[in-house]
């Protein structure tokens, strides 16, 4: 199988890297494209995939084509690939808000996977979300999730609209976290500690935490109630956000990445400059 990514940025170099990393394709049948010279030159440093300067001397030899350029620049380049695009090649997109729609229009071909990664991918603990138009075979569909798991873990889900929901919880998810993560070093420092004392008592906490979680079935609640006495600190904390409805605001700011992943969808081609 060749695999093709166009857009050696941040999200495309990291899946190159990782599917390079992963052994999955045979030396030599990764390719990737971006139309900066200077990124090109990055990219062929790396030594570890074909690096191409011109659409025509590798999309027709790709089976799979992975698309990580920004949304705004989606329709420039579907425009430039549909005269080399044949219906058996399959196309994945990461492009936030571009709809499946759009891609089978804009490159007049049926087989399109829209995934939704997140920024954890960077570091090999991704999670993305992808749904698949109904010419995708099972088959092909197993690849692309083998493909996508090399940065992290995946999840077929059966809507667009599913997608959009998924952007709010996982797809801008790192940044509530970090949100979070936030509130809690300004109180560090406000209660006298230094920056690198605050962020490893910030970090290493969140990094506990997650871990003890993914450990057990235990839900999110269940595990406070480990922590948490009656009468002791933490409950003090706990009844403090509780009064404050911090769970209903956490659960409002969600929603409001979905509706706005809704809204971005629903503009033609995503040309909006969007962003997970
Ligand atoms: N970052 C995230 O956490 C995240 C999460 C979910 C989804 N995504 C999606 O991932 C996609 C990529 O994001 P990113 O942060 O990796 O963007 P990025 O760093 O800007 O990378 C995109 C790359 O594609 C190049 N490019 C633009 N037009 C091209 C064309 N016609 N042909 C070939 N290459 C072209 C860009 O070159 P220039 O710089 O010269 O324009 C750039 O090197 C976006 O669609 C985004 O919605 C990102």
């Amino acid at each position: 199988m060749n695999v093709l990514v166009i857009g050696g940025g941040n999200m495309g170099m990291t899946y190159a890297e990782a599917i390079a990393k992963s052994n999955f394709l045979t030396s030599g049948s990764l390719m990737i494209f971006d139309k900066s010279e200077e990124k090109q030159a990055e990219l062929r440093a790396s030594n570890l995939f074909v690096v191409h300067a011109q659409l025509n001397t590798c999309l027709p030899a790709a089976d799979v084509v992975l698309i990580a350029v920004k949304p705004i620049h989606a329709s420039g380049l579907m425009a430039e690939m549909k005269p080399m695009v044949s219906a058996g090649q399959l196309f994945v997109s990461i492009m936030a808000g571009v709809t499946i729609d759009t891609i089978k229009q804009g490159l007049g071909i049926g087989k399109v996977v829209r995934a939704m990664p997140n920024l954890p991918a960077l570091v090999g603990l991704g999670m993305t979300s992808f749904t698949a138009s109904e010419q995708v075979s099972r088959l092909e569909l197993a690849a692309v999730e083998r493909l996508l798991d090399t940065t992290g873990r995946s999840i077929n889900l059966s809507s667009e609209s599913e997608i959009d929901a998924s952007t709010g919880i996982s797809g801008s998810g790192p940044a509530y976290i970090f949100y979070f993560m936030q509130a809690l070093m300004d109180a560090a420092l406000k209660m006298g500690f230094h920056e690198e004392n605050a962020r490893l008592l910030v970090g290493q906490t969140f990094a506990g935490a997650v871990e003890l979680f993914n450990s057990s079935d235990l839900s999110p609640e269940a595990w406070m109630a480990k922590v948490a006495s009656k009468g002791g600190t933490t409950r003090a904390a706990l009844d403090s956000m509780d009064d404050n409805n911090v769970n209903a605001l956490i659960q409002e700011a969600a929603y409001a990445a979905f509706r706005r992943a809704e809204e971005l969808g629903k503009q033609t081609g995503g040309k909006e400059a969007v962003h997970a």
